[in-house]
């Protein structure tokens, strides 16, 4: 499972993430308030292409943003905010990352379930200031009225067929003693439209139904089976769809030595 985190080293899912929903602007005042220390330096792990770190970037005095696929950090330059001169992108695996601290706060969006948990935090909690918070960061739609009948599609075509939705990350982390949990919080519920054309590309970007991993006669038949399910949702083509985020944040924790490398479980996207 840990390799399909590699899907996102594909040139076509860099460029297919654009068609993914941004996070709730909500999203971004909760983590600046999560920012009291000083310098109001971040940590973003995972960054992809900045969907967290670009708005983020012009709230704090720096943002790095860490991410191993050069894809993902070449299409985060170049969209909004991308070139911003506060936001500094590095090519790297977080377990290998050299950082640059101290970090007030470190957002992990949509990307902790890819990491080694403890290689991760042992190498992120040396440069934390004395208040700072992880916030990990997770969104989508909810209450989507074609989702039983998109259900089939996915698990036709998905390469992560064990994926379990019920499976809470932060839960798990906490479990493993890794993680102080400070709080939780739900967004507001934000409506987004989205044609269902990009619809199909968002779902392309995800590393489990990349159009690399299918072949071409595959990738149509999937394009086709999920333009049938939502087209009857449409209006004119165009969804609507109810975006929530949720954000988890605590004090993450050193692992004893001697307890390192375990991967994390199988993850989402
Ligand atoms: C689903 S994307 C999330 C991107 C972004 N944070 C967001 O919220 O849209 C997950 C990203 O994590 C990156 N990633 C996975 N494992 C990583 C690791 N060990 N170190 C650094 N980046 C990693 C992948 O390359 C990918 O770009």
């Amino acid at each position: 499972m840990t390799e399909l985190r590699t899907t996102f080293q594909y040139d076509a899912v860099a460029e297919a993430y654009q068609h993914r929903p941004p996070y709730p602007d909500e999203v971004f005042d909760h983590l600046e308030a999560l920012v009291v220390d000083e310098p109001r330096n971040v940590l973003d792990i995972g960054a992809g292409e900045g969907a967290i770190a670009r708005p983020l970037a012009p709230r704090v005095d720096r943002v790095d943003a860490i991410d191993m696929s050069q894809a993902m950090v070449d299409v985060g330059r170049r969209r909004p905010g991308g070139d911003r001169a506060n936001l500094h992108w590095h090519v790297s695996s977080i377990e290998t990352a050299d950082l640059n601290g101290p970090y007030a706060l470190v957002t992990a969006g949509a990307s902790i379930h890819w990491m080694p948990w403890e290689e991760t935090f042992n190498r992120i909690v040396p440069h934390l200031t004395q208040n700072a918070q992880l916030a990990i960061v997770e969104h989508g739609p909810v209450d989507v009225p074609w989702g039983d009948e998109l259900l089939p599609v996915i698990k036709k075509h998905t390469r992560n067929p064990g994926y379990d939705p019920t499976f809470d990350i932060v839960d798990a982390i906490r479990d493993r003693g890794l993680l102080d949990l400070t709080d939780q919080k739900m967004t507001a519920p934000v409506t987004q439209q989205k044609t269902v054309a990009d619809y199909i590309e968002w779902m392309h970007s995800t590393s489990t139904l990349a159009r690399d991993l299918m072949s071409a006669e595959e990738a149509a038949e999937f394009d086709t089976a999920v333009h049938e399910v939502l087209t009857p949702y449409a209006r004119d083509g165009v969804l609507e769809l109810t975006i929530v985020a949720q954000l988890s944040w605590g004090r993450p924790k050193a692992s004893q030595p001697g307890t390192e490398g375990s991967a994390a479980p199988a993850g989402s996207e």
